[in-house]
């Protein structure tokens, strides 16, 4: 944690980019209590502040996920181009809902809005990386394709 502050400056306008490589730092993608105080303590801003940025965001978790996170976009692009056959489809081959991680840690499902990627409807971005023009096929073989890298 400290090699990734000390690359800050300690000015306030890190604080989003710190949380968030911090978040991305871990394989359990989330902020814990003690790192919410770390960046409170680096930037010298009061610890509720920090907490009430953080919360106040979508894109940072504060309890443990998946080494992978997919996140399905809902918005109405991929929605008309199938995003609920490709969400049933990742619940049926994960055996979780949204909001949840697999019992191996290995994957956690998240609702998203457009990832900017309407051309390539429907899609999911699992991490940073996004997969477009997806089908039920398609869709298992980067599940299996994950599995093997894990
Ligand atoms: S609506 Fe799904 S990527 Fe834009």
């Amino acid at each position: 944690m400290k090699e990734i502050l000390e690359k800050y400056e300690r000015k306030s306008d890190n604080l989003l980019a710190i949380l968030h490589e911090l978040q991305d730092s871990k394989d359990e993608h989330y902020l814990s209590r003690e790192d919410l105080k770390a960046v409170s303590k680096y930037l010298n801003l009061p610890l509720s502040m920090v907490h009430g940025v953080a919360t106040f965001y979508s894109m940072y978790a504060f309890k443990p996920r998946g080494k992978y996170i997919i996140r399905v976009c809902q918005s109405p692009p991929c929605h008309l181009m199938g995003a609920t056959t490709i969400s049933k489809e990742l619940m049926k081959i994960l055996g979780i809902k949204f909001g949840e991680t697999t019992k191996d840690k290995l994957f956690t499902l998240e609702m998203s809005s457009c990832l900017g990627v309407c051309g390539v409807a429907p899609a999911i971005m699992i991490n940073n990386k996004v997969y477009g023009n997806l089908t039920p096929e398609k869709l298992k073989s980067i599940i299996e394709e994950k599995r093997r890298e894990k």
